[in-house]
């Protein structure tokens, strides 16, 4: 089984009105892409694609997100930046070795496996690196306006899932705003699944404004927290006090690693409290806590102890042990990511993407604090995409009219308005009609960027 790997139909091909609709292929760029969750995530695909494993975990596979028009994940192409140098095939064995991916699957897949890894450059800065900020900024963004144009991709969307970072304090910009800075630059969409700065440093305010780019994250919500949405609201609607909420997390792997450094976990328990916070309306006493257990690898354990008052202050306790393979659970939903927020940018909306709040645990923008909330939020979404697509008729239309290119390196010129040079104040989505930046849908999108730079 092979993905293709040529350039789609050309548009004028597909302007004739007998001629089938080829759906543009679409890039995924994985900063991290030799971790466990980006590994998961494309031998995942590659498995799906083929009809060898169910798309189980995949919330936008369900049918409520059949009218959505998101591209198909036989469209999706993979490639991105790592500080490591291990091939995929034998990061994926290592994970089938560990019990994350089937035993099988990566030879199954071992083809898409090639492919990405043939699409991976080295990430940075690198010790000893001499390059500056800005010098860093323009390699990483030139890396991706190279695939997208390489691969005549419609465009391409950057996902953080790289190493958590300790909290970026002063004006230096970590790597993870680096590579943020890239993908502006680049003119993509970009989801941060990490608690990583990302986007959100004050250096990236202006850019991110004036990019009209959507954007998504921070941290994905996998496991504890995602129990956490759910039980947090669950207290405050039944008027029970809940006076501590104390939690643990036992993890291995390359996760578990970089979260052995206190400051690193202390950005990741941080999203964790604040989902309490919101959710209860108050911040119950006790804290979170992440031990590195190598032995364990990719499978955590969380355990939450809650206290709280019943009927007449009686005092109860429950408590709730999850046992999941972290990628497992992480690799669809960077999946789900990557088909909304290429949908969203195909759409034309820009700025902060809170409809997207149910996949993280520290949602941008506006977005409820509890996954029912936020789950009613992201089918809205759906339907407000659905609907795009009828009002823009991009997907079949791609390539036709005015705007139309004619096949491969177009993508990447139409995607990439930049000038070069490291401008970035030029970004125009030449898929609407007026080439205009923002939301083409009164009510649509919050103004861009409305809390960019605020950390949260
Ligand atoms: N698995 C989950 O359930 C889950 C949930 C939420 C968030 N996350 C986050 O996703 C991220 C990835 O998790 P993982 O388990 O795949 O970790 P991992 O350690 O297996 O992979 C991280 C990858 O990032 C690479 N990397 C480190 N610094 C880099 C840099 N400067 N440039 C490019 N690449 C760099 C590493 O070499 C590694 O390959 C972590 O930040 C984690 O906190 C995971």
């Amino acid at each position: 089984m092979t993905l293709p790997v040529t350039a789609p139909a050309s548009p004028s091909a597909s302007a004739s009105p007998s001629a089938p609709v080829v759906p543009p292929r679409v890039g995924v760029w994985l900063i991290g892409a030799r971790g466990s969750v980006a590994v998961t995530a494309v031998a995942g695909c590659a498995a799906v694609t083929a009809g060898l494993r169910p798309p189980t975990g995949l919330v936008t596979e369900s049918a409520e997100f059949a009218g959505a028009d998101l591209p198909p994940l036989s469209t999706l192409v993979f490639g991105g930046h790592d500080t490591l140098d291990c091939p995929l095939p034998k990061r994926a064995e290592a994970l089938a070795a560990a019990g994350v991916l089937p035993p099988g699957l990566p030879a199954a897949v071992d083809a898409e496996l090639v492919a990405a890894e043939r699409e991976i450059r080295p990430g940075g800065p690198a010790p000893g690196d001499t390059r500056s900020p800005r010098q860093l900024i323009a390699d990483f963004a030139a890396d991706i306006t190279d695939f997208t144009r390489r691969l005549g991709l419609r465009r391409t969307v950057v996902i953080n899932v790289a190493s958590t970072e300790p909290t970026a304090t002063g004006d230096v910009l970590p790597p993870s705003s680096l590579y943020a800075a890239a993908a502006l630059e680049a003119g993509c969409p970009y989801v941060n699944f990490t608690p990583s700065t990302g986007l959100h440093h004050p250096a990236l305010a202006e850019r991110l404004a004036a990019s009209g780019l959507p954007y998504a994250g921070r941290d994905g919500k996998t496991g504890q927290t995602l129990l956490r949405s759910v039980l947090g609201p669950m207290f405050r609607q039944r008027a029970l006090t809940v006076r501590a909420w104390s939690g643990t997390n036992l993890l291995g792997g390359g996760d578990g690693a970089a979260l052995a450094d206190p400051a690193a976990a202390a950005a990741k328990n941080a999203g964790k409290e604040r989902v309490l916070a919101d959710t209860l309306g108050t911040t119950p006493e006790g804290e979170v806590h992440i031990d590195d257990v190598p032995a364990l690898g990719d499978w955590k354990t969380a355990w939450d102890h809650i206290a709280f008052d019943g009927f007449l202050g009686t005092r109860m306790i429950l408590q709730t042990i999850w046992q999941g393979c972290d990628s497992a659970l992480a690799a669809p939903l960077v999946l789900d990511l990557a088909r909304l927020t290429s949908r969203a940018h195909e759409a034309g909306i820009s700025g902060p993407l809170s409809e997207l709040g149910f996949y993280f645990k520290d949602p941008v923008g506006d977005a409820p604090s509890s996954l029912a909330d936020q789950y009613t939020d992201l089918l809205a979404f759906a339907t407000r995409l659905g609907k795009a697509a009828g009002e823009h008729g991009e997907r079949g239309d791609q390539g036709t009219g005015e705007s139309g290119g004619s096949g491969e390196g177009e993508a990447g010129d139409r995607q990439a308005g930049h000038d070069g040079q490291g401008g970035h104040d030029k970004y125009v989505d030449r898929d609407r009609p007026d080439g205009s930046v923002g939301s083409p849908e009164p009510g649509g999108s919050r103004p861009v960027g409305d809390r960019a730079g605020e950390p949260r």
